[in-house]
């Protein structure tokens, strides 16, 4: 009854447009598909799998998650709007339950007839996809193998640099990484590659990661530092870079931070809208999340629904440092956080405007 009531609350304070609920009983795992906005075309977003404390924090999650990629598909210029999908699961599932899941999964997001489409997401892979394609056509980053463009990981990475370099120009004058500390929070398929790029490009890397062996691996291999997970906030750096779940940024937080810049690919870093404005109070520079960990979606969807080669997604990479430039302008110029500057962007295309 409790978690009844907590569904209640989650659907009814969200402004999104619906949820599509499944418990597949197989496998114990809930599914939420969840819908934001189709304002501006059919709903994307990937498919998350995690084990939740409740079945609720599940569908806060991906309530959330779908608004994010409303504002992500917006400020990137395409004509998609905002979903997400959740498989609340007992433990991360293998082999045949997992192929059982997906399989059903499919059948789900087949029968919304392409309102919602859907790609990788954390613990999903294009081999999951390849699955999904066998009974549903919409999803992006199929395996190549399959004819789809594969793994968004890296390119996620790609743009995430791309922005960490226009933040490090804005709060400090220069983009170069030489000399400059990034802590990457979370090593996982889009954190362990910005780390690689970022020791590439000369920058000191301390790696936190709840996992201690696959921290103390990649930094053995990068020579990075490594710091404990309770560690992650107060450790002095120029750069904190979330890089695993969301929310890790709020009220409780945000005092603890011995920071110049938050950049980092995590999707809702913040706990609430109200914590950009805490972080530029604090004289931290926030990256806006939903900006700055596009370079996914540029590749995913750029190349299988916008035909774009390769030259393009990599201008479309590059070009995330030049819109967070935009918007860390209109956040000086108008006086208010990066976070509400990127916001009224996104809202201004979700309303068809062009600024
Ligand atoms: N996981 C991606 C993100 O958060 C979402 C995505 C990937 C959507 C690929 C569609 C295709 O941006």
């Amino acid at each position: 009854m409790q978690e009844l009531g907590e569904f209640e609350r989650v659907i009814g304070s969200w402004e999104g447009e619906q949820v599509l609920v499944r418990f597949d009983a197989p496998t114990e795992s809930w599914i939420f598909i969840c819908i934001h906005s189709r304002r501006l075309g059919p709903a994307a977003g990937g498919t998350r799998m995690k084990v939740y404390g409740s079945t609720a924090d599940a569908l806060r999650d991906g309530t959330r998650l779908a608004a994010g990629m409303t504002v992500k598909m917006a400020v990137a210029g395409f004509s998609f709007g905002g979903g997400k999908a959740v498989l609340a699961v007992p433990a991360l599932l293998e082999g045949e339950e997992r192929e059982g899941l997906f399989g059903r999964y499919a059948e789900a997001v087949a029968s919304l007839g392409g309102s919602f489409w859907t790609g990788c997401d954390m613990n999903t892979t294009p081999a999951d996809l390849d699955l999904m394609a066998e009974r549903c056509p919409y999803v992006f980053g199929r395996s190549v193998a399959s004819g789809g463009s594969g793994e968004p990981g890296p390119f996620t990475a790609r743009g995430v640099f791309h922005g960490i370099r226009a933040s490090l120009a804005h709060a400090l004058g220069s983009p170069a990484l030489e000399g400059r500390t990034v802590l990457v929070q979370g090593v996982g398929s889009v954190g362990a590659r910005l780390a690689e790029l970022l020791a590439e490009a000369g920058a000191r890397i301390l790696i936190t990661d709840l996992s201690a062996e696959r921290a103390a691996e990649l930094a053995e291999r990068l020579g990075a530092g490594v710091v404990q997970p309770e560690q992650a906030l107060e450790t002095e750096c120029d750069v904190h870079a979330p890089c695993a779940t969301g929310g890790t940024l709020s009220v409780d937080t945000i005092p603890r931070l011995r920071c110049r810049v938050v950049a980092g690919s995590a999707n809702n870093q913040l706990a609430t809208p109200a914590d950009a404005d805490r972080l530029s109070e604090r004289g931290i520079l926030y990256a806006p999340d939903f900006v700055l960990n596009a370079g996914g979606i540029f590749f995913n969807v750029g190349i299988e629904a916008l035909g774009w080669d390769e030259a393009r997604v990599e201008r479309a990479l590059e070009g995330i440092g030049d819109t967070l430039a935009e918007i860390f302008l209109r956040s000086e110029d108008e006086g208010i956080s990066t976070g509400r500057a990127a916001q009224a962007l996104a809202e201004s295309r979700l309303e068809g405007r062009n600024g």
